[in-house]
């Protein structure tokens, strides 16, 4: 089992919307996902809730979402593991406070999302305190940039590299259909699944699989008997 928490002290950057998409690409891989929600605000079972009733009862059961206060975060990834699931993707308030720390110590991989503008990126310095703490492979993704903003991207980056921090080689453009999509519970390929969210969302998917050192897909187990054996 693969943990990703996505982690970062400023409001509002994408933390959820990020959580439910690359659960949803995994789910629709083949793999057994479970988003613990670790922010009061519960946007994420929010989200769940919403999936549900526009899918009928029980339809909608991978990914599941598990709203969890931080001091139940270790026993609920155990009782995760026991229960078969593959990717557990942890998200956290916005705060750099004890849930997101703990979350950061038991990931395998932390994301930061943050927006391209200099408060956001101002803001990132505390996360990136809490991360180096955590002592977690770490990357930041930059989300909602404006479409074709090749200069800006590339003027973040240094920012972010000045900060000692990993920056993802994709991003998230800012696109409606992520906001209209969650609104029914659903993700951009399911709301607009030919259009460019969806693609940016895979090619995430993609690279956040490299990084946790996960197949895109599961492998699948063959009860063939090897060649040769008895
Ligand atoms: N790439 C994007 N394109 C367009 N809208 C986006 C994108 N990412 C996030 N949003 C929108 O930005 C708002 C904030 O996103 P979200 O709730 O995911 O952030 P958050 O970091 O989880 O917030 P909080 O810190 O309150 O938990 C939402 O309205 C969401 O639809
Ligand atoms: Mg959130």
């Amino acid at each position: 089992m693969k943990t990703l928490a996505i982690v970062s002290q400023k409001g509002g950057v994408g933390k959820t919307t990020i959580a439910v998409h690359i659960a949803v690409a995994a789910a629709s891989a083949g793999y057994s996902v479970a988003i613990i929600d670790l922010d009061p605000q519960a946007t994420a079972a929010q989200w769940s809730d919403w999936r549900n009733a526009g899918s009928g009862e029980g339809a909608a059961e991978n990914p599941v979402v598990v709203a969890a206060p931080h001091a139940r975060l270790a026993a609920t990834i155990k009782e995760a593991d026991k229960m078969g699931v593959d990717l557990v993707i942890l998200d956290s308030p916005p705060a750099a406070d004890s849930a997101a720390v703990a979350a950061a110590k038991i990931a395998d991989l932390v994301l930061i999302p943050t927006r391209a503008s200099a408060f956001d990126l101002h803001a990132i310095k505390t996360t990136a305190e809490l991360v180096r703490v955590a002592q977690k492979p770490a990357s930041v993704l930059l989300n909602a940039v404006p479409a074709r903003a090749n200069a800006l991207i590339e003027e973040v980056a240094t920012v972010i590299h000045s900060l000692n921090l990993n920056i993802a080689p994709v991003c998230l453009v800012d696109r409606a259909a992520l906001r209209h999509a969650v609104i029914n519970g659903q993700t951009a390929a399911e709301f607009e699944p030919a259009g460019k969210a969806a693609d940016e969302v895979q090619k995430l998917y993609t690279w956040v699989c490299g990084r946790l050192d996960m197949p895109t897909t599961p492998q699948k187990v063959t009860n063939e008997p090897l060649k040769g054996a008895a």
